[in-house]
């Protein structure tokens, strides 16, 4: 799809962002030991198994990685970045939070440089601000689109006050949030405004940071027993895996609340890129989905 049409379509709906994403923050320069592992080897599999809309942002500190990535197949991405986040070890949880109109200019600019490109698809404030007014950042967001620099806006890690305050100084397309069968607070804390508003959901971190890959016999206290042993069984019936369950779940959620979910799920490896993007297909029966419900609650 040419860029200038996604630009047109963003706050249309679900169709705009695909079924699927492809998460890049795991992404490094350096790191492909063969094809598999190639990380432009990995972005160029997404694209040509249909995913549009390649994720990153600024605190990945790989925009000149993926702008090298999709450089010749711009047309085909809908590129995502972000900025807020600023790595500060000294301070407690690591990192700060640059909210401030000026500094939304200045992130900006530095994202199109580094990624090579004239516009950025979607563009995120990546992490809610304590100090400044989720208006002020929104505000100079706009401006962005105004002047042709980015196409549509996106919020990440905010709450449900953020967000309808945000939408109401622009259109915002699409909240970012973890959503996973470990990782489901969004759905009590956030879906009813969400549902509201009309705002596609882009699921981060779907298999719960990789835990949900994990084969069935493994002990961890990170996910009950009970989930992984289901995830297993019903896995073994579909010829499939626990990970391409568990991202089968999330890609549901779209049906039971009726909203545009779009998981994206991140990988390092062209073969695991494959498994995550066929796992949209991957129908579940309904015992099975309200079996990892149960599990699901219950952990
Ligand atoms: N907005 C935010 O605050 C935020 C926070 C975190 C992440 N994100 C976004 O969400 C994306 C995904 O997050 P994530 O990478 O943390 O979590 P994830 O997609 O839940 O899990 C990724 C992990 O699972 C492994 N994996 C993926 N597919 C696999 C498969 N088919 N088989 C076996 N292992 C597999 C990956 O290892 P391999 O590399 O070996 O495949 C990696 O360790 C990120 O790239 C980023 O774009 C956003």
């Amino acid at each position: 799809m040419p860029s200038a049409e996604m630009g047109t379509r963003l706050s249309m709906g679900r169709d705009t962002f695909g079924r699927q994403g492809f998460g890049a923050m795991r992404l490094r320069d350096g790191t492909g030991d063969g094809t598999d592992r190639d990380p432009v080897a990995v972005v160029h599999a997404a694209l040509d198994a249909g995913v549009t809309m390649v994720d990153t942002a600024d605190a990945y500190q790989n925009e000149e990685l993926v702008g090298r990535a999709i450089r010749g197949r711009r047309d085909e991405v809908l590129l995502a970045s972000k900025f807020g986040l600023v790595w500060r070890g000294e301070l407690a949880g690591g990192f700060d939070v640059r909210a401030d109109r000026a500094y939304v200019r200045q992130a900006s600019e530095a994202s199109l440089r580094r990624l090579g490109v004239d516009v950025i698809d979607l563009y995120y404030l990546h992490h809610r601000s304590e100090r400044v007014p989720i208006e002020e950042t929104v505000e100079a967001m706009a401006e962005l689109v105004n002047q042709g620099k980015i196409r549509a806006l996106g919020l990440s890690n905010v709450t449900a006050d953020d967000l309808r305050r945000a939408h109401a100084v622009h259109p915002i397309a699409a909240l970012q949030e973890q959503w996973s069968l470990v990782q489901s607070d969004i759905e009590q804390e956030l879906l009813p405004t969400v549902a509201d508003l009309g705002v596609a959901v882009v699921a981060h971190s779907p298999n719960g940071h990789g835990l949900l890959h994990q084969p069935p016999s493994t002990a961890d206290e990170q996910i009950a027993s009970g989930l992984r042993a289901a995830l297993g069984e019903i896995a073994s019936r579909h010829d499939t895996t626990s990970g391409q369950v568990a991202l089968a779940w999330v890609h549901h959620r779209q049906q039971v609340h009726g909203v545009p979910v779009i998981p994206i799920p991140g990988t390092t490896s062209v073969r695991h890129l494959r498994s995550n993007v066929a796992a949209a297909d991957l129908r579940l029966p309904d015992d099975d989905l309200r079996r990892l419900d149960t599990l699901r609650a219950a952990s």
